[in-house]
């Protein structure tokens, strides 16, 4: 799909080198393909070099949308990054005071991302805040775990190694994906939404940058193409997300809900990265079944 060039629209798309990269890789294949750009030095290829502004800004909203931690209570929120790269994400989210964990497939890439969290932990750089933060609650006075672990998000051996105490797994209270879901083949993406209702803890909350909204959907990757209909197809229609066509993505919000998930929220982040070009949305997922009360 990707060797040459495709037509679309009277442009021609050239490949770049990361679609390039994993052109023909199967999906057994996908996990060592990271590795490789890991390895030989290339996370240039998706490195924004400082974490989410729309999270950042999200965190220390008022919004009682996400779990919070609170300055009285010893129970930090656990977080989940994963794909966490360099871990700007994680580091931020501990500054903050969440206990936070990044999931990453490449032992390079989890050597590089403690070696950044060191460095923040020690002079945390202004971007892990907002500007209206400077001076005020944060960062956290007593910052949260930040924890990284080499594992792979499809599989369940690295969950043990994210438990804060002795009582086992119990999930994650955040999770945050941002270009993860777009780094995987299509045909991963009903295992992506089935392994998030299985990491995440019964209260707690699924947070999506969903990005690229603007690529062609038709265009290889990664980074794939992604829309609203697509995450709400996973999440909240049960559906396979494998959609194509601007039409069935536009229309998938009208299928019943037969998915895991309720979205919380669909909000336009005032600020996040240049590369969106204006259309990253974020959006706010819980699951249906929850513990009763009392
Ligand atoms: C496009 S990068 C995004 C990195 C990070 N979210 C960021 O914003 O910088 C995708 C990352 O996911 C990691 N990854 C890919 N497949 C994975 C898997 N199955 N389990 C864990 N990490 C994976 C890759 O090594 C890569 O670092």
């Amino acid at each position: 799909m990707a060797n040459a060039s495709n037509r679309r629209n009277e442009t021609i798309f050239v490949p770049g080198r990361l679609i390039s990269h994993f052109n023909g890789r199967g999906r057994f294949e996908q996990a060592a393909g990271w590795s490789v750009l890991w390895d030989s030095e290339q996370s240039d290829l998706w490195d924004r070099g400082k974490p989410s502004p729309a999270l950042v800004d999200l965190v220390e909203s008022s919004s009682d949308l996400i779990p919070k931690p609170d300055p009285g209570i010893e129970h930090r929120p656990k977080a989940l990054v994963p794909g966490c790269g360099k871990g700007y994400d994680v580091v931020m989210l501990a500054l903050h005071g969440y206990d936070a964990y990044g999931l990453e497939v490449s032992q390079k890439g989890v050597v590089t991302a403690r070696v950044h969290a060191a460095g923040q932990l020690a002079a945390p750089s202004k971007d892990n805040f907002s500007s209206a933060s400077q001076g005020g609650r944060y960062p956290a006075s007593e910052p949260g775990r930040v924890k990284f672990v080499v594992g792979d998000f499809f599989a369940r051996d690295w969950e043990s190694d994210c438990c804060s105490d002795d009582q086992g797994f119990a999930g994650f209270d955040l999770i945050y994906d941002y270009t993860f879901l777009c780094a995987l083949l299509p045909e991963m993406r009903k295992d992506w939404a089935r392994r998030m209702s299985e990491l995440l803890a019964p209260c707690g909350v699924l947070v999506c940058l969903e990005f690229p909204l603007y690529k062609d959907l038709e265009l290889p990757g990664p980074p794939w193409g992604l829309r609203e209909g697509i995450y709400w197809d996973l999440l909240a229609g049960g559906g396979d997300g494998l959609i194509q066509d601007e039409a069935i993505a536009q229309d998938a919000r009208q299928k019943p809900a037969k998915g895991p998930f309720i979205r919380l929220g669909y909000v336009k982040p005032e600020r996040t990265y240049e590369i969106a070009k204006g259309t990253d949305m974020l959006s706010i997922w819980r699951l249906k079944e929850r513990p009763r009360s009392g």
